[in-house]
């Protein structure tokens, strides 16, 4: 049963659609008249992704690799591969797509899963980053927003498996 939470609103659908739109129209320009293998990262980017991807004006193809590291709200710091990719990526342009950079551990990992398969170029979007929780370098390409080193959920991101339906991100008020 769902976790009587109370939730606050803190990135609008609003806002949420008009940065994915300036990243789209970025990203556009970069990659117009080639072709790119978006990756999704299951599950949290499922619905940045699905927006996102809407926004890119480019011939692409869809992957989705699914990974695991958190228990409630603290990473476990160890990456499982929950799903791999269905094709080789070798000489191709492609985009991964994550919801959130925490600890930058699942990132670094990704990043790294990708480059050792030979990829043509790997460019990095997450739609959220937390800068101060931060335990790993992690460089990317592109960030919606940077927020503060609070648990959020909505929009994909998720609490115990609950809240990826809500439209917006929201911040946690009451936790145990
Ligand atoms: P990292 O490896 O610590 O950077 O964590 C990345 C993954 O942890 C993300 O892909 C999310 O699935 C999850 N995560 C990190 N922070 C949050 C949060 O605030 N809310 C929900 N999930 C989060």
């Amino acid at each position: 049963m769902q976790q009587p939470l109370s939730i606050k609103p803190y990135i609008t659908e609003d806002q949420l659609q008009k940065k994915i739109a300036e990243i789209g129209a970025t990203l556009t320009e970069k990659f117009r008249n080639k072709q790119l293998i978006a990756v999704c990262v299951l599950k949290g980017s499922f619905m940045f992704y699905s927006d996102l991807i809407r926004q890119i004006d480019a011939d692409i193809t869809c992957e989705f690799f699914g990974v695991s590291s958190y228990h409630g709200t603290t990473s476990s710091g160890e990456v499982k591969v929950t799903l791999d990719l269905s094709k080789p990526v070798e000489g191709k342009h492609v985009l991964l797509v994550e919801d959130i950079v925490d600890t930058g551990i699942t990132m670094n990992y990704l990043k790294n899963a990708i480059l050792s398969r030979m990829p043509a170029s790997l460019t990095t979007v997450a739609l959220l980053e937390k800068p101060d929780a931060l335990k790993v370098p992690c460089e990317l390409d592109h960030v919606g927003f940077k927020i503060s080193n609070e648990f959020v959920v909505g929009y994909g991101l998720d609490y115990e498996g609950y809240y990826r339906n809500l439209p917006y991100i929201g911040q946690v008020q009451n936790f145990q």
